[in-house]
C-alpha cells in the first residue's frame, strides 16, 4: 500500500522533481540501457558512466534507475528490483501509461522508490492534464512536495521558502475532473481488455505481425493496442501507416528512442540493438475503450 501520493499538474513534473532532488546531489548523468537486456552484468558495465576519455568530466556512479511499463504493459519489475537492490539503485517506475496495471496483483508504480503516473490527455483516464508521484518515502514526498509547492514550508499562515521552488501543483479543478474520471477506471479497463480481444480474434490468421499481449503474471490496462511486425516486413512500417491514414484509420508509430535526441547524443550507451529495432517494427493501433460498441 502506497502511504504517499503527490498530485501534479503533469507526469512530466513528477520526473522535474526526480530530477531536481538528483542535480541537488549532484550526481545525475544520462545513460541509456537496452530493452530486455537489464540484467545485472549490464549494470556492473555501466556502473561507472563515462568511462570513456572524453567523458572523463562525467565520470559518475549510476544512482537512479528508470523503468518504463510501456503501452500499459508491466515491465518484469521482480527481475528489475533485484538488480537494483543488489547495486543500491534508486528505483524509479515510469507507470505514467500503466494505471490500473497490476504485476503479479501489485499495481506498477508502487514496487520502486518511486513511481510516477500522467492523467494527460491520451492516458486511460484524464485531469485534461496531470499526474502523480507514488511513494512510501516521507522524506522524498516531502521533498517532492515542498518543490511542488514554490518551496513554501508547511506552515499554516506564514509565508516562508527554504530554497527556490517550482509550482507543479496539480490544480484542484483538474482534480475534481479526476475524482470524476476515476469511477470510469474499472469501466474502461475492461473495454480497453475487450478490445485487445477483439483485435487478437480478427488478426488471428494473419502471417505478417504479432499483437501484443500481456506479460505472465500480469494484468494489463491495455492502454494502447500494439502490434509488432516480423522482422522481414520491418521496413514496411511507414508504408502500412500512411496507407492506413489515408483510409482513415489513425495508425501510430512508437515514440523515437530518446536516445536518438541530438542533446541526448553525447551520454553513454550500450548498443541499442534491440531497442533500435522495435522501433522500426511496433505500430500502435486505434485504442479507444468506445471503439469496443462498434464490435457489440
Ligand atoms: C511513458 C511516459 N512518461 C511520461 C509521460 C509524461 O506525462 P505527462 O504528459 O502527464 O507530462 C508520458 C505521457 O505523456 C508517458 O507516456
Amino acid at each position: 500500500m502506497i502511504k504517499k501520493i503527490i498530485l501534479v499538474g503533469a507526469g512530466t513534473h513528477s520526473h522535474s522533481c526526480i530530477e531536481l532532488i538528483e542535480k541537488e546531489k549532484k550526481f545525475s548523468i544520462y545513460g541509456f540501457i537496452d530493452f530486455k537486456k537489464s540484467n545485472s552484468n549490464l549494470i556492473k558495465k555501466y556502473r561507472y558512466l563515462g568511462s570513456d576519455e572524453k567523458m572523463e568530466g562525467l565520470r559518475k556512479k549510476i544512482s537512479a534507475m528508470i523503468v518504463l511499463h510501456a503501452f500499459g504493459h508491466p515491465a518484469n519489475i521482480d527481475k528489475i528490483k533485484n538488480i537494483a537492490k543488489k547495486f543500491k539503485i534508486f528505483l524509479i517506475e515510469d507507470a505514467a501509461e500503466a494505471l490500473g496495471s497490476y504485476y503479479k496483483k501489485k499495481h506498477v508504480g508502487t514496487f520502486g522508490d518511486i513511481g510516477v503516473l500522467s492523467f494527460n490527455g491520451n492516458k486511460i483516464i484524464t485531469t485534461a492534464g496531470g499526474g502523480a508521484v507514488l511513494t512510501n518515502n516521507k522524506k522524498l514526498a516531502n521533498k517532492v512536495l515542498n518543490l511542488a509547492n514554490i518551496s513554501k514550508l508547511n506552515h499554516k499562515w506564514k509565508y516562508e521558502y527554504d530554497t527556490v521552488g517550482y509550482n507543479y501543483r496539480m490544480p484542484s479543478f483538474n482534480s475534481s475532473l479526476g475524482i470524476a474520471q476515476m469511477k470510469n477506471l474499472k469501466k474502461f479497463i475492461l473495454e480497453k481488455r475487450r478490445l485487445f480481444k477483439v483485435y487478437k480474434k480478427i488478426f488471428k490468421k494473419n502471417n505478417f505481425f504479432k499483437i501484443f499481449q500481456e506479460p505472465k503474471f500480469c494484468k494489463s490496462n491495455y492502454w494502447l493496442q500494439t502490434i509488432l511486425l516480423n522482422k522481414e516486413q520491418k521496413n514496411l512500417s511507414e508504408k502500412i501507416i500512411t496507407f492506413a491514414m489515408k483510409k482513415g484509420i489513425q495508425l501510430r508509430p512508437v515514440w523515437r528512442p530518446v536516445h536518438k535526441s541530438k542533446y541526448l547524443r553525447k551520454y553513454p550507451k550500450m548498443k541499442l540493438t534491440n531497442t533500435t529495432d522495435l522501433e522500426n517494427r511496433i505500430i500502435n493501433l486505434p485504442s479507444s475503450p468506445q471503439l469496443t460498441k462498434l464490435f457489440n
